[in-house]
């Protein structure tokens, strides 16, 4: 099977000795590597690779142009992440690829497999930045302005990757040349393990967001500052985290204060600065709101009492996505037909995840397929899905894209 293939080849890429986990982040050697990967995978196949104004990567099946079908995902991970998220999605495609070649099957129109860059915000802290670049939903100029934990600019870390950070920008060139967008994903949840189903469709995409949060207090003597004298920002950060759990668990929504950088970091010395970021996810635009005024309430509230001063900015924010439901339900008929052994209905999955699906969705009909996951844990080494769903999916998005490829012109999946 030339997934497995494919999938050995990008195993080492990145990977943690230590943990298992993975640490590709845009723009270092890791990420070059994996794009490397990936454009070597493609010229195998005789696919033509380009690399968008944006830095995305595209190998196109059939002469690029208009109508294609675009599918693929991400390379880049969370720091210490896991094997699955995003890399799936474009081994699935891939080897999708080779499967639709070893059926005899002749394209009526291209096919585009993407990789986007920087989906999980892990280096530059503003998930789905090649996606959002392509579709004008971000600030070019703030995108280039970015800065990563060493103080490197997103402009620089481009510029030495190769590269032209000044390009950079709104890409209707080539977003207008997709009809239909489908991204393949690992399923960060147990909806699929719990319902016995190798592969589900995606149904919604919860808003969600992050905050960053600066707590500036009075760096000190740990052992000769009394109490009373202290202006100490790791007691707000303390209810920070605190609040955040609370205001999940009242709202059955996701809160989740994850990474803080503190300044300056010494056992016996009350910090000057902590930089916090709170991660929120929820149902509906109301609830995530109000989560994030609960938070923001008691950070406040504590940063007051403590005399440490606080700034909150919202770094990025992804409203609900709701994909098409014609293509959705379309796809589950596809999935289904492939599976008939499998009970019950294909399951259409929301999720608290972010993906650049769903920066697609809002340009071009979309659609999602996920592969199970049998623990459901993602962000995390321990991610992980069985070789024969992992095929299970592969062939399940071939028939996607055999079904897509078919036809000869726009379709009107709304
Ligand atoms: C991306 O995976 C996110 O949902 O944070
Ligand atoms: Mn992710
Ligand atoms: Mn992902």
């Amino acid at each position: 099977m030339n997934f497995d293939q494919l999938w050995a080849d990008l195993h080492p890429i990145g990977r943690s000795a230590d943990s298992g986990g993975y640490h590709r982040f845009s723009w270092t050697g890791a990420d070059a590597e994996a794009r490397a990967w990936f454009t070597e995978a493609a010229t195998a196949r005789g696919l033509d690779t380009r690399t968008d104004r944006n830095g995305n990567l595209w190998a196109w099946w059939g002469s690029p142009g208009p109508g294609a079908v675009a599918t693929g995902s991400h390379l880049d991970s969370v720091p210490d992440g896991g094997a699955f998220d995003g890399p799936l999605g474009v081994a699935c495609a891939l080897a999708a690829v080779d499967e639709l070649r070893s059926r005899g099957f002749s394209p009526a129109r291209p096919l585009a497999i993407g990789v986007f860059v920087e989906e999980e915000g892990g280096r530059f802290g503003v998930p789905c930045v090649g996606s959002r670049l392509m579709a004008g939903e971000i600030d070019p100029e703030r995108v280039r302005g970015l800065t990563d934990a060493s103080g490197l600019t997103w402009a620089e870390a481009m510029a030495a990757a190769g590269p032209d950070p000044e390009m950079i920008g709104p890409d209707p060139d080539t977003l207008g040349l997709f009809d239909v967008f489908v991204e393949l994903h690992v399923e960060q949840g147990r909806a699929l393990e719990d319902t016995e189903h190798p592969v589900g469709v995606a149904g919604s995409l919860w808003p969600h967001g992050r905050w960053r949060m600066d707590l500036r207090g009075r760096a000190d003597h740990a052992g000769t500052t009394r109490t009373i004298d202290r202006a100490d920002p790791m007691v707000p950060l303390a209810h920070a985290v605190l609040a955040a759990r609370a205001a999940a668990e009242q709202h059955n929504a996701r809160a989740t204060v994850a990474k803080a950088h503190i300044t300056p970091n010494g056992t016996n010395a009350i910090p000057s600065l902590v930089s916090t970021w709170l991660d929120a996810r929820a149902a509906d635009r109301e609830t995530l709101e109000a989560v994030v005024e609960q938070v923001r309430k008691a950070t406040e509230q504590a940063a007051h009492d403590h005399g440490v001063g606080l700034t909150i900015d919202a770094e990025s924010f992804t409203p609900l996505v709701e994909f098409s439901h014609d293509l959705r339900d379309h796809l589950a008929e596809i999935v289904a037909n492939r599976m008939p052994e499998t009970a019950g209905p294909v399951p259409i999955l929301p999720t608290g995840a972010g993906h650049d699906a769903g920066v697609m969705s809002g340009h071009v009909p979309t659609a999602m397929l996920y592969v199970r996951n049998p623990t459901g844990v993602s962000h995390s080494p321990e991610e992980w899905a069985r070789p024969e769903d992992c095929r299970a999916g592969m062939l399940a998005l071939a028939d996607v894209l055999q079904d897509l490829l078919s036809r000869s012109g726009r379709e009107d999946f709304r």
